[in-house]
């Protein structure tokens, strides 16, 4: 499969990069490896040692360079060899391994993978609740899905599939509406998902909204290429403003690991039980039990129908309305790619 290329992809949450660790991720199928150097700046390379092509990753850091656990080459942030504790100590030319552009923003770590001229921090997607903002308390998980990062995003971009497989979203009067909403420019698709004057679903009910007043669900998802998501869910009573009610702002990051895996980070946030740290653990549950015992293994098997091919659309499925949002997506994907090829 071609990926995009030329944009930023989550590699990581910011607060895995503490002072030792080195986290060793496969990215558009090249291995990484990012850690922090003393001065707080983050560093990604390429994770195979130009010695004998063993994982960087199984080596350590030495005051701010990755020194290869095999035979001690050091490296520093650019990837350049700048030690060789044997012999004559010198450094072949070719000892350096590739660096790739990072970016902390909003308690993520953005990495760009294509032409390193090209790469524009003002174009990476604003997730400002995250990442320590004063208004807001957060949970974050991960999961690795295996399955291509659209039908990630597909999943995504249909919230009706709610009703079937998260009991916690469930309602005894069906699915969500999809309401078609436009796009507000060609690089952001929406897709509005409502309860309109229903009781609070489980997910509701949990977040504190009355078991017995009628209210307003939504489910607002705003997509950008290639697959950055940022969930709107919340409840108010009817037809009051959004600001009334409950809401949990949800970051869905989908990085392609390999043509048929995936990186899945996710992030919830709230502005309310914002020192309730029991809270958070049930919340953080909450999120693994839809996300990882849910969501995953109905995406998986669905790769697993689709064998190894990536390109869903190429199968000619039965397309619902419910699907515009998705396919909208895809599309943008695939100028991206061909544009990329010129
Ligand atoms: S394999 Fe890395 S120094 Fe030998
Ligand atoms: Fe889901």
């Amino acid at each position: 499969m071609t990926f995009v290329r030329n944009t930023w992809y989550a590699a990581g949450w910011c607060h895995e990069l503490t002072d030792a660790a080195l986290v060793a991720r496969t990215i558009l199928n090249e291995p990484v490896v990012l850690f922090r150097q003393p001065n707080g700046a983050v560093v990604a390379l390429a994770d195979r040692c130009p010695h004998r092509f063993v994982p960087l990753h199984k080596g350590k850091l030495k005051d701010g360079l990755l020194e290869c656990g095999y035979h001690g080459l050091c490296f520093d942030g650019t990837g350049a060899c700048v030690t060789n504790p044997h012999g004559d100590h010198l450094i072949p030319k070719a000892a350096r391994v590739k660096s790739y552009q990072l970016a902390e923003r909003d308690g993520i770590v953005w990495i760009w993978m294509g032409n390193p001229a090209l790469a524009d921090e003002a174009k990476i997607i604003p997730f400002p609740q995250f990442g320590g903002n004063p208004s807001f308390t957060c949970v974050y998980g991960y999961l690795r899905v295996a399955a291509n990062y659209q039908l990630i995003s597909d999943n995504l971009l249909d919230l009706t599939h709610g009703q079937y497989i998260h009991p916690m979203f469930t309602s005894a009067k069906g699915p969500s509406v999809f309401e078609p909403s436009p796009d507000t420019n060609e690089f952001t698709v929406w897709a509005r998902f409502m309860r309109r004057s229903q009781y609070p679903n489980k997910y509701f009910q949990f977040l504190g909204y009355p078991e017995d007043k009628l209210g307003d669900h939504r489910n607002v998802m705003r997509w950008n290429p290639p697959g950055v998501l940022l969930l709107d869910v919340g409840m108010t009573g009817v037809g009051e403003p959004v600001e009334n009610g409950l809401s949990i702002p949800t970051a869905h990051l989908l990085t392609p690991e390999t043509d048929t895996t995936s990186h899945y980070f996710w992030g919830m946030a709230r502005d309310f039980r914002r020192e309730d740290d029991a809270f958070s653990k049930k919340l953080l549950q909450v999120g693994i039990d839809i996300f990882d015992n849910e969501d995953k293994p109905m995406i998986e098997a669905q790769q697993r129908g689709m064998g190894e091919t990536t390109d869903l659309m190429s199968l000619k499925p039965v397309l619902l309305t419910t699907d515009g949002p998705s396919v909208r997506a895809r599309r943008i994907v695939q100028r991206l790619v061909e544009d990329e090829r010129v």
